[in-house]
């Protein structure tokens, strides 16, 4: 694959705050005597120039936030960074097309790890998509049709996401941190969105962050009622084709090859055999002593399954099977985000490379073992213990991620509710009196999948997507 990102950071150049640098930092004293006021309005913000916010309660951090009109033009959208220390990370805010005023809002993340959120944004649920290395079109049935949609580049490192001094995040639990700051110092900057539900998303490796970005942001409410401020009403977790248990992954990697659950036969009955006997032997050693065996089956499964799609057995890639070659979006989003005049549109300093996918990242994340080191079900299971429900959807072709590893990991999540989920019937869900796919759900975990669709569901399947998302939003249960 294509291009390998260094870690970025050398640009310390950040664009010079330009508005309200006069009153701010406020003293704590001024803070106390209530002197601090929220940027209340979004719409008052310049297209031209980023305005830098800051907040007393968060004197290490800051906000640079522009009006970006770019996409389709019909909402208004913002973008800009929210700097923590050294480390600044990049988002895209997008209004909904409903009622921006009232609707919940949603945080979006892709996976990778090393995947920028332009990939969510530009060929799957933003308002508008990449038609070519210069060309976009409006999305009909983006998921800001009734939500407030945010898309952020993170960990630092990824897409226009970058660290000052070469600073490198490598776990998961690094990255919830910054996160959760990001998170905080939007809902305490722009008011107008407090207490306002707030939904975690994320896609594939997502499916490993979301978890604990989520349990992050639950726990620093705790700090934010002490400190005097609001908590976030975190309202709910969207998985779509997670590997949120990446060891369950890998028995489902042999079930999907070798097993009788609709993917295609492309490997021999000599691998089978082979594949069968590392995945017994692995089962019964502990996670520990299997990661070693766990990256040489991945790896020899891609290998095996590399004649078709690994994101979508459904669909061909051209060459070979990576996600690029794949899916031609991937160099028309890289193309489209270097333009100069779009970089600044969404105001970013037109001398940052954009990459789609940050691969040394992507090394350095599996090498520090961030794929096995922690338990991301456990973390899923203890947000519904919690009352934070979660939706778990599936792309039905997608291989690498696929619905018999994540549909067990549903039924395996320990908590007080496992019971009432396994009990519940796996019944078809609809879209125009068509069946959709499967689901099944106890009212707190919704399980779901989505037929004809491969590993990124609003791409494939946009209709069915997005009336999954909205019903979710509605009514929680499909
Ligand atoms: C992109 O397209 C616009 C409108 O057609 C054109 O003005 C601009 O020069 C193009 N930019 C590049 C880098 O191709
Ligand atoms: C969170 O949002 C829900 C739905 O709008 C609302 O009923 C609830 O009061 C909110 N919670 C908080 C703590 O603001
Ligand atoms: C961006 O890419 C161009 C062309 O490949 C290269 O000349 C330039 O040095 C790069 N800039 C940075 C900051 O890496």
């Amino acid at each position: 694959m294509g291009l390998i990102v260094r870690a970025v950071g050398l640009l310390a150049l950040a664009i010079a705050p330009v508005l309200g640098l006069s009153q701010f930092p406020l003293s704590s004293e001024q803070y106390d005597a209530g002197l601090f006021t929220p940027y209340e309005d979004l719409h008052a913000l310049s297209a031209l120039e980023y305005t830098t916010l800051r907040h007393p309660g968060f004197p290490a951090h800051s906000v640079r936030i522009k009006e970006s009109r770019i996409c389709d033009g019909e909402v208004r959208s913002y973008s800009g960074y929210i700097d923590i220390e050294a480390r600044h990370l990049f988002f895209m805010f997008f209004e909904s097309r409903n009622d921006p005023a009232t609707d919940d809002v949603m945080f979006w993340t892709n996976g990778g790890p090393g995947g920028s959120s332009a990939l969510g944004l530009y060929m799957e649920l933003g308002p508008c998509r990449v038609t070519g290395p210069n060309s976009t079109e409006r999305f009909e049935y983006a998921w800001n049709d009734r939500a407030n949609v945010f898309f952020i580049d993170q960990p630092v490192g990824v897409g226009f996401s970058y660290a000052d001094f070469g600073e490198q995040v490598s776990t998961t639990p690094e990255a919830a941190k910054d996160v959760a700051a990001f998170v905080a110092i939007f809902f305490e900057h722009f008011s107008q969105f407090k207490d306002r539900p707030f939904h975690m998303a994320g896609e594939s490796y997502g499916g490993r962050y979301i978890p604990l970005f989520a349990a992050a942001v639950y726990d620093q409410n705790a700090k934010l009622v002490e400190a005097g401020m609001a908590p976030i009403n975190l309202t709910s977790v969207m998985i779509g084709n997670g590997c949120t248990d990446e060891l369950g992954m890998m028995e489902a990697y042999y079930d999907a090859q070798c097993g009788d659950y609709g993917f295609p036969r492309v490997t021999d009955i000599s691998d089978c055999i082979r594949m069968k006997q590392i995945v017994s032997r692995c089962k019964k050693r502990l996670q520990e002593s299997c990661k070693d065996i766990y990256d040489a089956i991945s790896s020899t499964s891609t290998k095996l399954f590399s004649a078709v799609n690994p994101y979508d057995a459904l669909r061909p890639c051209k060459e070979d099977a990576d996600m690029r070659k794949c899916y031609p979006e991937v160099d028309f989003i890289e193309s489209y985000l270097n333009i100069p005049a779009v970089k600044e549109a969404i105001g970013v300093d037109v001398h940052r490379n954009y990459t789609a996918i940050n691969l040394e990242l992507n090394a350095r994340f599996f090498m520090a073992g961030d794929h096995v080191n922690y338990v991301a079900e456990d973390y899923l299971a203890a947000l519904l213990e919690r009352g934070v429900p979660a939706l778990i959807y599936v792309g039905a072709t997608d291989w690498i991620c696929n619905w018999i590893g994540i549909g067990r990991m549903t039924l395996d999540l320990e908590w007080t509710g496992q019971e009432s989920f396994r009990s519940s019937p796996l019944r078809d869900w609809f879209v125009d009196d068509e069946v959709a796919g499967t689901t099944r759900s106890n009212g707190k975990l919704t399980f779901a999948t989505i037929d004809g669709a491969g590993h990124m569901v609003p791409l494939d399947q946009p209709e069915r997507g997005l009336a999954l998302i909205n019903r979710w939003l509605a009514s929680r249960p499909l």
